[in-house]
This record gives C-alpha cells, sequence and structure tokens, in this order.
C-alpha cells in the first residue's frame, strides 16, 4: 500500500473532525495509541488480549483505512480512528475512560522550522490526562533523543496530575513492559539503537 511519508499534522485540514467516532463497549477496558500508523503494536496487544478496545489516532486516512480492515479480516477488537489527536482525542473519548496511552515512536521533524509539528505538546498531553481514568498509564518511547527530551518536558509540566514512575524528569529504565512491540520499536532495536521511555500514571 501507497501511503504519503507525511503529512503536517499543523495543516488546517486537520482541524475539523471527519473520522469515525470510536465505539466503547460498556465496561471494556480501552487502550489508545496516539500516532499509530499501521497499528502493529495494537494488533499484537489485541492478539495477546481481545478483552479490550484498542484505538488507533492516526493522521494519515489511508492507514486508518487498512487498520480498519486489518481489524475486520483478523476479527480483533482494533479501531483506527482518522484524527488530529493533539485536537481531537478528549473531544470523541469520555473523559476518565481509557486505561492505558501509548505513545510510540513520534516523526522526529528533525528540521528546526518543523519542530512545531512534533506531537506531544501541551495540547496532547491534556488530551491523554484527561481521558485516562485514576491510575491509567501513559507510556511514551522514541529512539531521538531530543524528541525523548521534548516530550518529557511537555509531561512533567502536568505532574499535577501525571506522576512519573520512575521520579520526576527521570526515565523509564526497565524498558517496554508490554509485550508486544510496533515496527519502529523492532527496527530500532534490530539497529541497536537506544531507546528512550517514560511512564506516568494519571493521579
Ligand atoms: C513515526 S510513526 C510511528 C508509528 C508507530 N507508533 C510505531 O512506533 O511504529 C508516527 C505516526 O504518527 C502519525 N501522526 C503524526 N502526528 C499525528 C497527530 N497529531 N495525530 C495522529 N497521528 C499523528 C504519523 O502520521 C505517523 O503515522
Amino acid at each position: 500500500m501507497r501511503t504519503r511519508q507525511h503529512v503536517n499534522p499543523l495543516g488546517l485540514s486537520f482541524e475539523e473532525f471527519r473520522g469515525q467516532r470510536p465505539r466503547i463497549p460498556a465496561g471494556a477496558a480501552v487502550e489508545i495509541e496516539v500516532g499509530c500508523a499501521d497499528a502493529q503494536f495494537l494488533f499484537e496487544r489485541a492478539a495477546a488480549d481481545p478483552s479490550r478496545v484498542y484505538l488507533g489516532f492516526e493522521v494519515r486516512d489511508l492507514l486508518v483505512d487498512a487498520v480498519n480492515q486489518r481489524a475486520a479480516d483478523e476479527g480483533l477488537p482494533v479501531q483506527g480512528i482518522f484524527a488530529n489527536a493533539n485536537h481531537h482525542l478528549a473531544r470523541v473519548v469520555p473523559a476518565g475512560r481509557v486505561d492505558r496511552v501509548y505513545v510510540n515512536f513520534p516523526d522526529p521533524w528533525f528540521k528546526a522550522r518543523h519542530r512545531k509539528r512534533r506531537m506531544v505538546d501541551a495540547a496532547l498531553v491534556e488530551g491523554i490526562a484527561t481521558v485516562c481514568r485514576a491510575g491509567g498509564e501513559v507510556f511514551f518511547q522514541s529512539d531521538v533523543w531530543s524528541v525523548a527530551l521534548d516530550a518529557m518536558d511537555a509531561f512533567e509540566r502536568a505532574d499535577a496530575v501525571l506522576e512519573n514512575q520512575a521520579g520526576p524528569w527521570s526515565f523509564w529504565k526497565d524498558g517496554n513492559p508490554y509485550g508486544v512491540r510496533s515496527w519502529r520499536e523492532q527496527n530500532a532495536e534490530a539497529e541497536g539503537l537506544d531507546i528512550w521511555r517514560i511512564l506516568y500514571r494519571r493521579r
């Protein structure tokens, strides 16, 4: 499948929500990946524990279609949601409903003039903190040091509602605790790259 490599998530066309709203059955635990791409991580989670609902937020519509097709083909409880997570997460997911949010290897946007496109900002952190239930987990990982530092800065500013499980301003040293890996994670490990991880719990 051919998809555009990158889209500018700050484009005006991404301000309005045009996707399908998530379908969340009463009582089901909910996990979200923001920037899920092909949702490999969520499909592996769903295969390991199909009792939960897995929502993948993604700004590239062809990938969302492919995720929903695969979910139907494989009968797994994964839903691709076409959305700009920074704008729409807390608009389409009920407050306090989510057990876990993953941010796996967001786009690095290396050029200085593109840095404002980086996904983890105050708006996304506020959205994540809003949808998470008390005790819910927020897991971030990246193989790009400056992306990880920017993300930690954004998360630590919300320390009134998010508690860093490694201590304030500290990275999580015990690896990925969830037993499944996204494509980017598999590539980073295969290439021997360092991976910086952060784990928070909603207060
Ligand atoms: C580098 S890929 C990582 C994919 C996957 N998480 C992994 O670890 O393999 C980042 C993805 O985030 C998506 N993305 C970027 N900004 C976004 C936003 N504001 N809302 C939703 N998705 C976004 C991109 O389109 C891209 O598919």
